[in-house]
């Protein structure tokens, strides 16, 4: 009892930023719900921008035949296989003078360049709404994170370089572009990139550029292009892949970055081999499949549109959405999005309201994403309707 009690006094929870998620009625923990939604098969997938759109597309072959070989007994080559990084590489055109890493997803990328760019002294500039667990590693390693509110009609709706410039100060090192946004679907123009460029060369900062929804994007720009040996570039195999529960991603950079990474690795054994065998098969298939899911996608932002219009007090703050997700702003019908949320699921459909990706606007909006079978959206967006009406009703 006596050890007990010592080594629980020494170890203490972290008081890292943490994300403000909320948790759906009757669940205990966030496990537990994901397991929930997960077991259902029945279930409507539009709460992680996960894309349910692949077919046929030779993936699941490859994995299929990688474990018939049982390729899995061995360890896999620490960095990735180098045929998937040269694929990833020439995907991104990036293949001159950069590096790169196979990690097990964004996440783990986005968690190496907060290690290894962050001192402690250090200030990183992030946004709200936004991928918040960038400013949870971002606080585990540098000092402030300064998450801007960019929820307003004036910057649209993303971190513009204007903001950046009045949100620096002489401590910020590192600033977070996601692009297109989690949750908003915001992106890029070439000219707001090239300024991105001159801030980081201009400052001696350097720039995160996730490019995890890239490829939903009408046009998309690589801040490593214009800038790279100040960027670090995160690519994810969850989204337009298809490949969420693989856990497969990469980080890219020049490689003084790459080398400075390579010392602060976590999986120095390697990614999963199977993974790794599917992500090849994607990548060298995509153009075969790249304009049907993202026509697909589209298509479906339509039908989402067409609902909200319908609902007075609710609006898309960016519509067309260059990501796979929309935020539904209902904040002016004076309807919560946590109990549209509820309400949704009890009929089978997993939505997120903001407070996932914002802590000060979450209030007013249930973010929604749509790579997934137009059957099913068009069920959301009768659904949605009808949710509205039965709260504007029981108000
Ligand atoms: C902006 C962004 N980056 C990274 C990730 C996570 O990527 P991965 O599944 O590859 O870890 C997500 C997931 O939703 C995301 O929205």
């Amino acid at each position: 009892m006596i050890i007990e009690g010592v080594v629980r006094s020494m170890i203490s929870r972290k008081k890292y930023a943490k994300t403000a998620k909320t948790l759906p009625k009757g669940f205990e923990t966030p496990n537990d719900f994901f397991n929930y939604v997960f077991n259902d098969k029945d279930i409507i997938w539009m709460g992680q921008n996960t894309n349910h759109l692949h077919d046929e597309s030779g993936i699941k072959e490859a994995m299929l035949g990688s474990i018939k070989k049982g390729d899995y007994c061995k360890y896999p080559p620490p960095e990735g296989f180098p045929e998937l990084k040269d694929l990833i590489m020439e995907d991104l055109g990036l293949t001159h003078g950069f590096d790169i890493l196979i990690t097990a997803g964004g996440t783990e990328s986005l968690y190496l360049c907060a290690n290894d760019i962050l001192e402690p002294e250090n200030n990183t500039i992030t946004c709200d709404p936004g991928y918040l667990i960038i400013d949870n590693f971002a606080s585990r390693f540098g000092n402030h994170v300064k998450s801007v509110p960019i929820y307003n009609e004036e910057c649209n709706y993303k971190l513009t370089p204007d903001l950046v410039r009045e949100n620096m100060d002489k401590k910020t090192k590192l600033i977070s572009l996601v692009d297109p946004l989690n949750p908003l679907g915001s992106s890029y123009t070439k000219e707001e990139i090239k300024d991105f460029a001159d801030i980081a060369e201009d400052n001696n900062v350097y720039l995160l550029h996730d490019v995890t929804y890239r490829d939903f994007a009408r046009d998309h720009h690589l801040v490593a292009e214009y800038c790279p040996e100040r960027t670090i570039t995160i690519y994810s195999f969850s989204k337009i892949y298809g490949m969420a529960g693989l856990r497969l991603g990469a980080v890219l950079g020049t490689p003084d970055i790459i080398n400075s990474i390579r010392t602060i690795l976590i999986n120095d054994l390697g990614t999963n081999i199977i993974a790794q065998k599917g992500a090849i098969a994607a990548v060298n298939s995509k153009y075969e499949w790249l304009d049907k899911v993202k026509k697909t996608t589209q298509n479906n932002q339509k039908i989402i549109k067409k609902a909200v219009d319908e609902v007075e007090g609710t609006f898309i703050p960016v519509y067309p959405s260059d990501g796979n997700m929309l935020a539904i702003d209902m904040y002016d019908a004076g309807i919560n999005p946590r109990d549209v949320a509820d309400h949704l699921l009890d009929r089978k459909i997993f939505t997120r309201e903001g407070s996932y990706t914002s802590k000060h606007f979450g209030h007013r909006y249930l973010r929604v994403s749509y790579s997934i079978p137009t059957e099913d959206v068009k069920y959301f967006a009768e659904s949605f309707l009808e949710v509205m009406e039965e709260l504007k009703d029981s108000k």
